[in-house]
């Protein structure tokens, strides 16, 4: 499968794709709520609480957040994103509350959030922009809240698309500033056939502003499905 122009390399300019780009074509696109999502969100009883869509493009994941009752504030790095998501929204006649934003330099709040959804975004960074992620979801998250995170992982072949993440290396980033909860082995829906090999990672903020120790023998490893 070849992406589209703009989308095959993590370093893609996300404004002339979604400027120029019928948004259900684009690989990552499926009408339904993340499975591993919806799952994470009602382990953690989460219903009715404040949702940050990061990355949201289409913004499907949030619109289907919005239907299920969360108070969803949705951002794109893409203008054109969200104008497009917008759009989609007000169609489908639901609140959500969208912003023009990059995580590598956001003007979000702190403690802004209960719970942050990323469906893709992380595993399109650029390494050494990594940590500036991790720094402004931990900020933005209220203590002890949610980040559920999901990458390809390296056990998806090829080189097409998006950065292939090991677990072992996403432990790396997010330990020490994050509780792990889990990372488990799944596959990323969307519009590529078969789906791709993929990780979801449930992180939890601490109580303290400031990072937490850290976590290795508290974490919890769950067994792997795909
Ligand atoms: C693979 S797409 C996933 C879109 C959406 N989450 C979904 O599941 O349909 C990655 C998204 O991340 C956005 N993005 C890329 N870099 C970003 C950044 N630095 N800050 C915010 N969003 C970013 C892109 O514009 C794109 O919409």
């Amino acid at each position: 499968m070849s992406g589209p122009p703009g989308a095959m390399g993590p370093t893609g300019d996300w404004e002339q794709l979604y400027a120029t780009s019928e948004v259900s074509s684009l690989p990552w696109y499926t009408t339904a709520l993340d499975a591993d999502i919806e799952r994470a969100l009602q382990e953690h009883d989460l219903r009715g609480r404040r949702i940050l869509d990061l990355g949201t493009g289409p913004a499907t994941q949030a619109m289907n957040l919005a239907k299920r009752g969360f108070d969803v504030l949705a951002t794109d790095i893409s203008p054109s994103a969200i104008k497009k998501a917008k759009a989609s929204a007000k169609a489908a006649g639901l609140s959500i509350e969208f912003r023009v934003d990059n995580v590598l330099a956001s003007n979000l709040a702190p403690n802004l959030v209960d719970a942050i959804v990323d469906r893709g975004v992380f595993h399109v960074l650029p390494e050494d922009k990594r940590p500036a992620y991790v720094r402004t979801v931990h900020r933005v998250l209220r203590p002890n809240g949610w980040l559920f995170l999901k990458c390809f992982s390296d056990k998806e072949p090829g080189t097409w698309g998006p950065h292939r993440i090991a677990e072992s290396e996403l432990r790396g980033y997010f330990r020490g500033t994050f509780e792990i909860r889990s990372i488990v082995e799944t596959v990323f829906y969307g519009n590529v056939k078969p789906p791709p090999k993929a990780l979801f990672a449930t992180f939890q903020r601490g109580e303290s502003a400031r990072p937490t120790r850290p976590t290795q023998n508290r974490e919890r490893k769950r067994s792997t499905r795909s």
